[in-house]
């Protein structure tokens, strides 16, 4: 997907943290020697699965442009919301501050860059 190179990557490579996790956890649960820890690390697990379902949805999103392109305003914090699959060149007005921005993808990332 346009623009999120090193998004996608980074997310790629959390959800295969999370999903370690989960094994991890579970295999710590298989080996407890008493119901309570057994369940301790199985509540582990279940929130790493967690966050691995909301990552996967977030990739998959992403990937099939679902997802809003937004930036914080760097004069203001704001956001600067470009909608969904923008194309490079797209002009955004900060809400807050009225600064225009054009949505910029430099090596496969989107940037933020003002308008002067
Ligand atoms: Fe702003």
């Amino acid at each position: 997907m346009r623009g999120y190179k090193t998004v996608l990557k980074l997310l790629n490579e959390d959800l295969t943290a999370e999903r370690a996790a989960v094994r991890t956890y579970r295999e710590f649960a298989a080996v407890s020697f008493s119901a309570e820890t057994r369940e301790m690390f199985m509540e582990f697990a279940r929130s790493e699965q967690g966050h691995a379902n909301g990552l996967l949805k977030l990739i998959m999103d992403i990937e099939n442009g679902e997802n809003e392109v937004v930036f914080y305003c760097p004069v203001c914090g704001w956001e600067v919301n470009f909608g969904k699959r923008p194309e490079p060149g797209k002009e955004a007005r900060c809400r807050m501050c009225g600064v225009i921005f054009v949505l910029a993808e430099v090596d496969g990332d989107y940037q933020l860059q003002k308008v002067v």
